[in-house]
């Protein structure tokens, strides 16, 4: 009885194989091209490396950008301020870069 049985339950198996590999492929992966906000989430313009490195972890380019207009003696304040009270990870070379970057897009004029 149960040899009788084993043909049927191979061609059962067989049968339903090619359902298994026909059906379409659930993983595929797809580019899709999106565009994303980005204009103030980087700092611009030449000169923009040190403070694009150095400053975006905490909160956007946009945030700093927007703020009033200040004297390099008040941004070389603002980023001891970012470095000593919130910490900021800042290497000592790049202090001089940022504070001259923020002077001359956000100098008092
Ligand atoms: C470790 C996190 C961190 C990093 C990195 C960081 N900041 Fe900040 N920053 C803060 C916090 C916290 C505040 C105050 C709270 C707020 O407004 O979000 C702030 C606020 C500011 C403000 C608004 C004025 C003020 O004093 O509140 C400016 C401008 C600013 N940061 C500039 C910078 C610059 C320039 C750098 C790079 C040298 C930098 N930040 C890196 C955490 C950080």
């Amino acid at each position: 009885m149960f040899r009788a049985l084993l043909p049927a339950v191979a061609l059962l198996s067989a049968a339903s194989m090619p359902l298994v590999a026909d059906a379409s492929p659930i993983s595929e992966l797809k580019s899709v091209k999106v565009d994303l906000p980005d204009s103030d989430r980087m700092f611009p313009g030449p000169g923009s490396d040190a403070i694009n490195n150095n400053c975006l972890a905490c909160h956007s380019a946009g945030m700093v950008l927007n703020q009033p207009e200040l004297s390099k003696q008040a941004w070389a304040a603002e980023v001891d301020k970012m470095i000593n009270t919130y910490k900021a990870p800042v290497a000592p070379e790049d202090v001089a870069p940022i504070v001259d970057y923020l002077a001359s897009r956000k100098g008092v004029k």
